[in-house]
């Protein structure tokens, strides 16, 4: 399996911050111009705070960008486990607090309910995205795309339909809501931030390896041009 990708390795996460996040504003700048407004898919987790913080400094018309999640824990925004909290915080402040915002947690009895709430929701945002920012777990896993994600398959179909999926996977700590593999590929931009040696040596296996069911960044991998973002 072919792997498209170019890899920027920086000095510092100051610096990988500083770049991405320009390339990111020249992204949404160049969208606004052209189609007057701009989809941004952002990753949870731990590592993007200071590029978020780096990023809503940034000189853009925030009127003109809806922001969205990659992937999304089952927990309401009042949980430190929630992505959308982890935005609000570190992105939507400062010059960014003026975007627009498109969660993925709905209050339901399911993680199936929500995720049906959330797919219809996210089916008025202007998709293709312009630019997805992912994450990568040291298991492999980008967005919810667990290695033990039951069905796993129908999160990986990269001609899926749908906007958001519902993710059980025992390893994730909870139930998750996720955009398909179709939604990433299908992004005008990609890029995979990863910081640290344990994030370089499975981005080493992920790359090795065939067999996206084993690593699922791999499906991100063999299919979009990805730019990938690492420090120390
Ligand atoms: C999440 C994510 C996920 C994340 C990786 C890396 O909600 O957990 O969006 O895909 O990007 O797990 O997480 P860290 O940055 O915390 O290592």
């Amino acid at each position: 399996m072919t792997a498209r990708y170019r890899m920027h390795e920086h000095a510092t996460r100051e610096a990988l911050a500083a770049e991405l996040a320009g390339d990111i504003v020249q992204v949404l700048l160049n969208a606004i111009g052209s189609r007057g407004e701009a989809l941004l898919a952002v990753s949870g987790g731990k590592t993007p705070k200071l590029l978020f913080q780096t990023l809503a400094r940034e000189d853009v018309d925030w009127r003109r960008v809806t922001v969205t999640l990659v992937d999304e824990r089952f927990v309401p925004p009042s949980s430190p486990r929630s992505n959308e909290s982890f935005i609000r915080r570190n992105l939507l402040r400062d010059e960014a607090a003026e975007a627009g915002f498109a969660g993925l947690y709905r209050p339901a009895a399911t993680v199936e309910m929500a995720a049906e709430m959330a797919d219809e929701a996210l089916s008025a945002l202007p998709f293709p995205a312009d630019y997805v920012v992912l994450g990568m777990g040291s298991d492999g896993h980008t967005a919810s795309f667990f290695p033990d994600a039951v069905d796993l398959g129908r999160l990986l179909d990269a001609h899926s339909p749908h906007y958001v999926l519902p993710v059980h996977a025992a390893s994730a700590g909870e139930d998750r809501l996720t955009l398909p593999l179709s939604r990433i590929l299908s992004a005008r931009n990609v890029a995979l931030h990863i910081e640290g040696e344990e994030k370089k040596e499975t981005l080493a296996r992920a790359l090795a390896s065939d067999d996206a069911n084993i690593m699922p960044v791999r499906a991100v991998l063999a299919d979009a041009p990805v730019e990938i973002h690492w420090a120390p």
